[in-house]
């Protein structure tokens, strides 16, 4: 059995992966800090596929505790690197927190693998590399933008740095993922996003709002150059991007990359405005969403949605999970957690 290291696996993309890696009939290790995520993620893993992954605490920004994982995991044979702080808003606040543990756990997973001899990596790099693009949607060549905020940075100077290693590190192949948004939790409600005080994205924001958490969501605007103002996004089920890593992960392993360092576009394809995701979360949960619209966030874009056709003939991958399936099961997973915290 292939034993694929997921740093960062008990994150909410993360742990998904585990479960569709283990399912996939790979074994798994984990390396997490718990610093945005909790172990007890790994029980809702292993009641999904009744095996309980390997687990270390460790911090993939110190050197000398990877390089240690390492020297003890000499048979892995890919890695997943999902480990990073990942709030767009703290991380303007906190730059140098960002930087430090995004590009150094990058950096020394890296270096590791290459002093240990493990040659593929995949990389969770984000859509926000693009910025506002002038022309939609986006495909892989479409130039990528200054980024708006530190966290936005570390994920262009990451996919940087795979690129200048794979240009001398002939034998390592590098494979970054550009996510759109990840939304949703497993069908299974075991597991899911566990987001930390007031949530920053949509979703978490809507499903705590219904829950009676959170007393009215706000819609960032509607005066954007969209049909019915609001602003669109292309929203990608958890479930769907975590199946994208098993698709990399085996092509890395079956050495069928066509370069090696490449990267791909994972979304669905369709742009997805904040009213149409409300409405469309009112029908697939029969739950009346309380919204209000506000002004404009500070730092949003108007429109992205991504040209898949690469992940589709490159990678055969595709998102295949319909929007109201996914809507329905981050509500089930809001649900799960109401009933575990009373
Ligand atoms: P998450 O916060 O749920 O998971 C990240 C995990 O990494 C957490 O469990 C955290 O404890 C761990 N971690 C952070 N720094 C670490 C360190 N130095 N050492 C060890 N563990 C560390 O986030 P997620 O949504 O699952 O995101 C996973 C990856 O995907 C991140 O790299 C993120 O930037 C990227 N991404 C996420 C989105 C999104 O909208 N969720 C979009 C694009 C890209
Ligand atoms: N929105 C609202 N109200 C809210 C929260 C969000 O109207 O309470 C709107 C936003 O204005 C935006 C859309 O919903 O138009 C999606 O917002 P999110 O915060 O959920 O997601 P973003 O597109 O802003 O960014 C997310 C991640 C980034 C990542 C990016 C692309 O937060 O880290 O997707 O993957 F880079």
């Amino acid at each position: 059995m292939k034993k694929i290291f997921v740093t960062g696996g008990t994150g909410y993309i993360g742990s998904h992966t585990v479960v569709e890696l283990q399912q996939s009939g790979f074994e798994v290790i984990i390396a997490d800090n718990l610093c945005n995520s909790n172990i007890g993620v790994l029980d809702g893993i292993e009641q999904i596929t009744g095996i309980r992954p390997a687990f270390e605490q460790i911090d993939l920004a110190d050197e000398k505790q990877t390089r240690d994982f390492f020297s003890r995991h000499r048979d892995v044979e890919a890695v997943i690197h999902f480990a990073a702080l990942k709030a767009v808003g703290e991380s303007v606040q906190k730059p140098l927190e960002y930087y430090r543990n995004n590009l150094n756990s990058l950096m020394n997973v890296i270096g590791c693998m290459r002093e240990y001899g493990i040659r593929n990596l995949v990389f969770s790099s984000s859509c926000t590399v693009y910025g506002q693009a002038d022309v939609l949607p986006v495909t892989e060549t479409t130039p990528r933008k200054q980024a708006e905020s530190p966290y936005g940075n570390t994920k262009a100077m990451c996919e940087d740095i795979m690129r200048d290693v794979a240009k001398v590190e002939k034998g390592m192949n590098l494979l970054a993922l550009r996510y759109f948004n990840p939304i949703g939790a497993h069908p299974s409600a075991c597991i899911g996003e566990l987001p930390n005080g007031v949530p920053n994205n949509l979703i978490p924001y809507l499903t705590q709002t219904v829950a009676g958490i959170r007393e009215q969501l706000s819609v960032f605007g509607d005066d954007y150059n969209t049909p019915d103002g609001s602003a669109i996004r292309d929203y990608i089920d958890v479930v769907d991007l975590a199946r994208a890593h098993v698709v990399a992960i085996r092509r890395l392993l079956e050495g069928k990359n066509k370069a090696n360092y490449e990267y791909f576009n994972i979304g669905t394809g369709r742009g997805v405005s904040v009213l149409e995701l409300i409405q469309a979360f009112e029908r697939a949960t029969g739950e009346k969403v309380n919204y209000r619209i506000t002004g404009r966030r500070a730092g949003d874009i108007e429109k992205v949605w991504a040209d898949t056709t690469l992940a589709n003939t490159e990678l055969g991958w595709k998102a295949v999970v319909p929007l109201e399936e996914t809507l329905a099961n981050a509500w089930r997973w809001q649900q799960h957690l109401g009933k575990m915290k009373k």
